[in-house]
């Protein structure tokens, strides 16, 4: 008998009062099972991101030869070949060819012919690292506006990209076209005799420069 009240008792209708209180805890339920799945998954997205995406990247070489065209050019902007080995997370390691642009500057003068670059307190570039180093500045060849490759036209002396129609003097300044700013400098050291460069991705269409990647 007192199992088969039991029984009855499992069927009676819920009140409105159960009802909201079964509602409430599913949701608390559900609410609780996000906040730890996206606790969890914070951690494994960045665990996807390539490591070349840290704080910094890695410095890559240029050859003797072509650094030395770059010491003995003078209002020619040189194009320099590198070699560049990035990591994935979960990829081997893969070795990539690409290029910069380089151009001996005077110093003074490439700081007064780049006013978006040295926009910050009392001239500091806009990017964490020198611009000029020893007298060379590299640039991403990259165009700021959409990330197409632009060149250098020897004819009209300046850099044109083909996309839409930027252009460039030989500092980089930005003269005509959609682009957003002059083109991005990149970090250049000297170690042992050797000039190296680091890769950087900025973002595109932006005036300001910002980093989205260290790796092509
Ligand atoms: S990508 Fe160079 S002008 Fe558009």
């Amino acid at each position: 008998m007192a199992s088969h009240s039991a029984h009855r008792a499992q069927e009676q209708p819920e009140t409105e009062d159960e009802v909201s209180r079964r509602t409430f805890m599913v949701g608390a339920v559900v609410t609780v099972s996000g906040i730890i799945g996206l606790g969890l998954a914070i951690p494994i997205i960045g665990g996807l991101i390539p490591q070349g995406t840290a704080k910094t990247g890695t410095w890559s070489p240029l050859t003797k030869a072509e650094f030395g065209d770059l010491e003995t050019a003078t209002n020619t902007p040189v194009k320099l070949d590198f070699s560049m080995t990035t990591k994935d997370a979960y990829l081997p390691e893969e070795t990539m060819q690409d290029y910069v642009w380089g151009i001996k500057v005077n110093p003074a003068r490439f700081r007064a012919a780049r006013p978006d670059i040295f926009n910050g307190p009392g001239g500091k570039a806009d990017v964490p690292y020198n611009v000029v180093n020893m007298s060379f500045v590299l640039f991403s060849p990259l165009c700021p506006h959409l990330g197409c490759r632009y060149n250098w036209d020897s004819a009209a002396n300046k850099f044109m990209c083909p996309c839409h129609g930027s252009q460039y003097n030989f500092d980089g300044a930005h003269l005509a076209g959609p682009a957003p700013r002059g083109l991005d400098p990149l970090p250049m050291r000297e170690q042992k005799g050797i000039a190296e460069l680091m890769w950087i991705r900025y973002q595109s269409t932006t005036p300001d420069r910002i980093v989205i990647s260290y790796v092509s």
